[in-house]
């Protein structure tokens, strides 16, 4: 297949690189420029160029985005600014590079390098990724199909959306130990069990490298794996959905 170019758009950093579609690694240095604050449209489609300009790309790009994407457009901003609500980055970003892009949520695009290169390699039935960080990002898969803007990190659960209390940010938000954030993951991947009855659970985000720290506390009857992609997966992802979208 060659290589792309994905782009990952996130709270802090905005990061691209040349990605290698065949093995899933990156193929060229990954760029990273901080988000620029406040993260408005226009300084993030600047530095989105910035991004590519710095890593020589020339060609269709692939874009994660924390929130919504529904067919380019921007459907929710729960933890970025509430200008993007609307706006079709697909095109803003096409018009932009002068080259095909597509955009896709970040879970999704993480989701999406896993099962194809990762801890969800060959697996079909029901596969959840669940991401850690500073929200909480969900993508399920059936059979290997994408359901996309599941948006599960947002379950109210005794009274209060999941990812305010049980994601990564809110454990250094809180100074949770592991045992502590343990007890609340559980009630998270308990409750997600019994509505999905998954097949498999992966769970994601930086936060995954220290996985020996608290998937072991966890008592679940579904089987529950660390992502193997770390923090490249959102890259690999939107990558692999250009390619896609290129045909
Ligand atoms: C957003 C999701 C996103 C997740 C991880 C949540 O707050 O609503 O769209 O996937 O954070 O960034």
């Amino acid at each position: 297949m060659g290589n792309g170019f994905g782009i990952d758009i996130g709270g802090t950093g905005i990061k691209g690189a040349l990605v290698d579609l065949d093995r899933g690694v990156l193929a060229g240095e990954r760029v990273r420029i901080p988000t620029p604050q406040p993260a408005t449209v226009a300084a993030v489609l600047d530095t989105v160029q910035a991004v590519i300009d710095q890593a020589g790309w020339d060609g269709p790009v692939g874009c994660t985005f924390p929130g919504i994407v529904r067919h380019g457009v921007i459907g929710s901003a729960a933890n970025v600014d509430k200008g993007w609500i609307g706006v079709n980055l697909a095109e803003q970003l096409s018009g932009r590079t002068g080259h095909p892009a597509v955009v896709l949520n970040d879970a999704d695009a993480a989701g999406i390098a896993e099962m194809r290169f990762g801890a969800g390699r060959g697996r079909g039935g029901v596969v959840m990724i669940v991401t850690l960080g500073t929200g909480i990002g969900t993508a399920v898969f059936v059979d290997g199909v994408l359901v996309p803007n599941t948006e599960l990190g947002h379950v109210e659960l005794d009274g209060v959306d999941t990812e305010t209390r049980t994601s990564a940010a809110a454990r250094e938000r809180e100074s949770l130990g592991f045992a502590e954030w343990s007890v609340r993951l559980q009630r998270y991947f308990s409750h997600m069990e019994m509505l999905f009855s998954p097949d498999l659970f992966i769970v994601g985000g930086g936060i995954s490298k220290k996985a020996d720290k608290f998937l072991p506390r966890l008592s679940l009857a579904t089987e529950i794996v660390p992502a193997q992609l770390l923090n490249q997966s959102g890259i690999v992802g939107a990558a692999v959905e250009a390619a896609r979208a290129a045909g």
